[in-house]
């Protein structure tokens, strides 16, 4: 299967507008406290980053790695942790920030992992949602936009390790 070049779904200065809204929503609602902050690479480092640099409070970042996709489009629905973080989580306001949230597999996993660990508050933010994709019960507190099934590249996603420098979202359309 050859590829064309992504169509541009979301132009970057869509994402920009969004990503700031979403900081400063996130800043509102923990206003008076301190954020641990978790980027679950790879997928969410782009985003993480854009999104931290615009929320104004004391705010820690942490780092965890999980995979289910491979090189492949669709989720094996077995979700690996590659990466764990380094610092305890007991009693701190944790948000998990994700880029997508497709079969909800991923984020399921990481809430009921990162719950055992006793965060004093847990709550998700993820840039993409496809709620017609979704497999799971899942409730996402944060959410950029919601999407078809398309499979998107771009800000950070990737389809076989490709694409994930784009600066905007995209969907991949098969040439045969
Ligand atoms: C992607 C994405 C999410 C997950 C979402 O990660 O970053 O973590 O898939 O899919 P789901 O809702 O169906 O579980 P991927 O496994 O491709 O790894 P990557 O972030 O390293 O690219």
């Amino acid at each position: 299967m050859l590829l064309k070049d992504p169509k541009v779904l979301i132009p970057e200065t869509k994402i920009m507008n969004r990503v700031h809204e979403l900081a400063s929503e996130i800043a509102f609602d923990y206003r008076g406290k301190e954020i641990t902050a978790i980027c679950v690479l790879k997928g969410s480092f782009i985003f993480f980053a854009d999104l931290i640099r615009n929320i104004d409070l004391p705010l820690n970042c942490e780092f965890m790695a999980v995979s289910s996709y491979g090189s492949k489009t669709t989720s094996s629905g077995e979700v690996k942790l590659t990466l764990d973080l380094t610092e305890p989580l007991e009693g701190k306001h944790v948000v998990v920030i994700e880029d997508i949230v497709d079969t909800g597999l991923t984020m399921q996993y990481l809430v009921e992992n990162l719950r055992a660990r006793k965060p004093a508050t847990l709550r998700t933010c993820a840039l993409l949602f496809k709620p017609e994709a979704l497999q799971c019960q899942l409730d996402l507190d944060y959410i950029g936009f919601k999407l078809g099934k398309e499979f998107v590249v771009g800000y950070g996603l990737d389809y076989a390790g490709r694409y994930r420098q784009l600066p905007y979202i995209g969907a991949l359309e098969s040439e045969h």
